[in-house]
């Protein structure tokens, strides 16, 4: 199976960023995921740009900022001069998505658009021929830990195939509840990128690279 991994380090232990960002490079082709709260489009504060600039240095790996924020565009610039390689903001946080998308394109950064579990496909459709990814939310925004949301497998299939026939380049991202239960199954659903925060930091490490090994090694069902 082809996929691209993406643990966050929401779920990471904060006094040792260094050494799980090592962890996050044992795998060449990883990407870190990084989850910006505000508290006030979710009710928690995460980190900021200062941070993800600081820890820029210790990863050679791409960076995938998850803004989970109001008034994204004023994040935009600060997390393209931190070292973002991805921003994606959430559809629902902002109505003028498309002068969002060119102003992460102007930056020269990829661009992403997130939907909440409860947000329909047709909200963004439009959208989709603009994006390189899009971010597909199998939980609530706001916390690690929770349960995957079942109905995601629908959403995921349905992209999918708007994917296909329209020949979009497109990686599908899914985010949220992701684990030894969930992570095939979303695989063969169609996603491209699995982000992960509970279950990569919370599982010892060779287990958590014994069983993406495997699933790389399986053949689509
Ligand atoms: C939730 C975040 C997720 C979260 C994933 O708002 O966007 O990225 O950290 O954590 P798990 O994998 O534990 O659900
Ligand atoms: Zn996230």
């Amino acid at each position: 199976m082809n996929f691209i991994i993406a643990p966050s380090i929401l779920s990471a232990d904060f006094c040792k960023l260094s050494e799980e960002l090592k962890k996050i490079g044992k795998f060449p082709d990883s990407w870190v995921h990084l989850d910006i709260m505000d508290g006030s489009f979710v009710p928690v504060i995460t980190f900021g740009s200062p941070l993800v600039k600081s820890i820029r240095k210790h990863s050679s790996n791409i960076f995938d900022v998850h803004l989970m924020v109001n008034s994204p565009e004023k994040q935009i610039p600060l997390f393209a001069s931190a070292g973002a390689d991805y921003i994606t903001f959430h559809i629902e946080s902002t109505n003028s998505p498309l002068n969002l998308i060119n102003e992460i394109k102007n930056t020269n950064l990829k661009t992403g658009v997130s939907l909440r579990p409860s947000t329909p496909v047709s909200l963004i459709e439009n959208l989709l021929p603009d994006l390189d990814l899009l971010l597909i939310m199998s939980v609530e925004p706001g916390a690690s830990g929770q349960t995957f949301v079942e109905s995601t497998f629908d959403k995921i299939k349905f992209i999918k195939a708007i994917k296909e026939r329209k020949h979009l380049n497109l990686l599908i991202s899914v985010d949220g509840g992701i684990n030894e239960q969930t992570a095939e199954d979303v695989i063969e659903a169609g996603a491209d990128i699995l982000v992960m925060g509970s279950y990569f930091f919370g599982t010892p490490f060779e287990e958590v690279e014994n069983f993406i090994n495997g699933l790389r090694n399986k053949n689509i069902s």
